[in-house]
């Protein structure tokens, strides 16, 4: 591997192996996401708790401080919407000069299995990875499987995640699912990391899944309205850090949750 494509690398995953990728992506599909609305303030209070930010180029250039010390995962896939006929039919939406000018450590884009889209998405995934390996940028899949793969199942999991890393893939994430994770992890021969999907109803819950996740390979989450769709953003951003850097267990991660959000920690 190359000095460019190791150094950004290691820029977001951290010296302990570990990761914490905070997306605030959502906009590209959905618009003025809840919680979204000002992406700037939203990130106020946690982005220096984060290993990298994971957004678009629109977000990052009207939303977000040139002077932060902050890796980005610059996300270059779209031009699809909720309102449309079919998600999964994305394009490619930014340049790799782009990705370039805006100084990003990373590329994402979503890789969509079982659906119509099926083809596009990956076609793209490789023309987005020739592309990129050029200029030692290591892409991200965000793998999704759709239609009767919907359900969040080991074996679908680990199709997406496998077929990813096998285009060129850098970089994995991937739901988690609570039986056979392990499988999704351990077909896949480039790190995963795990998506927190729509806001749980107990943050305990977001804490035993990314726990258990990580017990089972995963370096770490790309996790975003589990944390700050939540009434305390700080206080859940704090404590899942602690459990992908410090191996906090889910009850030590609730303890520190409660803490922060008391002001005592
Ligand atoms: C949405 C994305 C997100 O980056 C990914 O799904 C993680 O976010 P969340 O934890 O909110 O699911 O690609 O477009």
């Amino acid at each position: 591997m190359e000095w460019g494509m190791k150094n950004r690398l290691s820029q977001l995953i951290q010296k302990d192996g570990k990761a914490l990728f905070l997306p605030i992506d959502h906009g590209y599909f959905q618009g003025p996401t809840h919680g979204l609305e000002k992406p700037g303030e939203t990130i106020k209070p946690i982005w220096q708790y984060a290993d990298a930010l994971m957004l678009t180029r629109g977000v990052l250039r009207n939303c977000i401080d040139p002077t932060i010390q902050k890796p980005v995962i610059l996300r270059v896939s779209g031009a699809v919407s909720v309102v449309g006929e079919d998600l999964a039919n994305e394009s490619i939406v930014t340049s790799v000069k782009e990705v370039i000018r805006l100084n990003a450590a990373a590329v994402s884009m979503s890789v969509f299995v079982g659906t119509k889209g099926e083809n596009k998405s990956l076609t793209n995934l490789g023309k987005l990875v020739d592309e990129c390996e050029d200029y030692g940028i290591p892409v991200m899949a965000v793998t999704s499987v759709g239609r009767e793969l919907e359900k969040r199942e080991a074996r679908y999991l680990a199709l997406v995640a496998r077929i990813s890393a096998e285009i060129g893939a850098r970089v994995v994430k991937t739901y988690y699912c609570k039986d056979n994770f392990e499988k999704v992890v351990d077909g896949c021969p480039v790190p995963v990391v795990i998506a927190g999907g729509p806001k749980t109803e107990t943050q305990r819950e977001v804490f035993d899944f990314v726990y258990d996740g990580m017990q089972k390979g995963a370096i770490g989450v790309n996790l975003g309205r589990n944390i700050w769709q939540t009434e305390y953003p700080l206080a859940s951003m704090r404590a899942i850090r602690a459990i992908v850097h410090e191996s906090f267990t889910p009850k030590e991660a609730e303890d520190l949750f409660e803490q922060v959000k008391a002001g005592k920690a």
